[in-house]
């Protein structure tokens, strides 16, 4: 007989040691993800309880967020509407699945997303995560034109995600390694109409026509903090009318208020002469507690590709739709509208911008730009002379003559100091250049903002070589020193 596995319940799972949770991670989930997380000095303690916008540790440690859960917490850690609207759901003995059945929940969300959109963006397909709305988007627009074009143009800053088909569209730095990509994947220059245009132009067929079936862009790029202009996307959108192109906006992460406006592309006066056909949405669509994404298509674009009884159900997928998950994002879209998250953002924006804007005049020798707007911005932080290259000197030479890790290692000391002497989370976003960002959720405060910035403002004063040596240090110690060291009485330390 073999041995009865020794299965971990839900209740021994509460009370696991960070060193048996660091275990299981390295040895069943991804060693090289420990290694990662615990250089920034986290990871070495777990989360007890997240509400708004403050964690709580095991030992009752509190720690303020501005990360915004990267998009998903545009409602903070655990809305009470939200949770309350799950726990309704859960105790009814709700029914989950409904292949056979409608879902009034469904109904009901794809409704109120088609009444807060402009236009006739009207039809939503449920998945779960943005890289598989974004794929779902590229397979409409292939199919809208029955596969008889084959090139799809994104812009060269792009970021759709990590599956195949959204890696194939995307030209992020993060992407490093290139897998087999859909074929007639081409990038233009982001915000830049004549590449549009030059890239249109060498993509017509033998009889005149255009060969490219759609084009994939961010209207504002989430990890470059990078916008498009009103007038681009105007005749970006006048281009795809005249070339018959399906116009894809990735609203992933700036959609449902992030940037100050219900979507990005809604900030603009003219934003009905430069609606997308399909708009691709994820993140806060779940309220921070369901995984949900959608793509949300114009009708007649819809019709095109799917709208006949043997092309009906050539998109589809087991959790479409998946009760629990539409009746948080319902209460989410609601809980957003009713307490104006939206606006809530560009009260934040001001604040930050301002703060931001002070920092940079402060530091004009540490800050080479502030980017972004409402609650998606951030900075970029640069080395002086002195100490930090000589310390670069140190490095092997390919290293040191990357702007990006000395950007890298920059940006990480000072969040591994707003975490350790602020009890700060902060993250940076990854692309061409490295920026600190503050993209906090729309439930943070005045007073909790000014706690972030002040703290910033303490952590820029000091000089950034001290803190990157100190960066680097702690990575020795915690990989090298940290896991020879002797427990004190009673301590678990994390395996080495
Ligand atoms: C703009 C954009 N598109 C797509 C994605 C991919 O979403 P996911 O990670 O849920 O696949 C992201 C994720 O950060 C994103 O920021």
């Amino acid at each position: 007989m073999p041995p009865t596995p020794q299965l971990i319940s839900v209740e021994q799972c509460e009370n696991l040691a960070i060193s048996e949770v660091w275990k299981h991670y390295r040895r069943t989930i991804n060693p090289g993800q420990v290694e990662l997380i615990s250089s920034f000095g986290f990871g070495q303690e777990l989360i007890r309880s997240a509400k708004g916008c403050t964690l709580t540790t095991h030992q009752g440690k509190q720690i303020l967020d501005v990360t915004g859960g990267i998009g998903v917490l545009n409602h903070g850690h655990n809305h009470p509407r939200i949770l309350a609207a799950r726990e309704r759901f859960a105790a009814k003995d709700a029914m989950e699945v409904h292949k056979n059945y409608f879902s009034p929940y469904l109904a009901a969300l794809s409704h109120n997303i088609a009444a807060l959109l402009p236009g006739d963006l009207e039809i939503s397909y449920l998945a779960n995560s943005g890289a598989e709305a974004v794929e779902g988007a590229i397979k409409m627009a292939y199919k809208a034109h029955q596969g008889r074009r084959s090139v799809l143009l994104h812009s060269d800053i792009s970021y759709h995600g990590k599956l195949l088909g959204a890696a194939s569209a995307s030209a992020s730095a993060e992407l490093h390694f290139r897998y087999p990509e859909i074929p007639g994947c081409h990038s233009f220059h982001y915000n830049d109409l004549d590449s549009v245009t030059s890239m249109v132009e060498s993509h017509q067929k033998s009889d005149g026509s255009s060969d490219i079936y759609g084009i994939i862009i961010e209207p504002m790029s989430a990890s470059t903090l990078q916008q498009c202009d009103e007038n681009f996307l105007i005749r970006l959108r006048s281009l795809c009318d005249q070339q018959g192109i399906v116009l894809i906006y990735d609203e992933v992460f700036t959609g449902w208020g992030k940037t100050g406006e219900l979507f990005h592309f809604m900030r603009y006066a003219q934003a009905e002469r430069l609606l997308p056909d399909v708009l691709v949405t994820s993140k806060s669509l779940g309220g921070g507690k369901a995984s949900l994404s959608a793509f949300v298509t114009r009708t007649p674009v819809f019709k095109t590709a799917y709208g006949n009884l043997r092309d009906a159900l050539l998109h589809s997928s087991t959790y479409n739709g998946f009760g629990e998950e539409c009746v948080t994002a319902l209460e989410a879209i609601n809980t957003l509208v009713d307490e104006g998250l939206v606006e809530r953002a560009q009260t934040i924006g001001g604040q930050l911008e301002q703060g931001l804007e002070q920092l940079l005049q402060r530091y004009p020798e540490k800050i080479s730009a502030r980017r972004g707007c409402g609650a998606l911005q951030g900075l970029a932080l640069q080395g002086g002379p002195g100490l930090l290259a000589s310390l670069i000197r140190l490095l092997p030479l390919s290293v040191a003559n990357d702007e990006r890790f000395l950007q890298k290692l920059i940006t990480a000391a000072v969040i591994q100091e707003l975490y350790q002497q602020h009890d700060i989370l902060t993250y940076y976003a990854d692309n061409r250049e490295i920026l600190l960002m503050a993209a906090p959720s729309l439930v943070i405060s005045e007073e909790q903002l000014e706690r972030y910035l002040s703290a910033l403002d303490t952590t820029l004063a000091q000089s950034l070589s001290l803190l990157c040596l100190r960066f680097v240090q702690s990575k020795l110690f915690s990989r090298f020193i940290a896991p020879y060291r002797k427990p004190a009485v009673g301590e678990q330390l994390p395996d080495a």
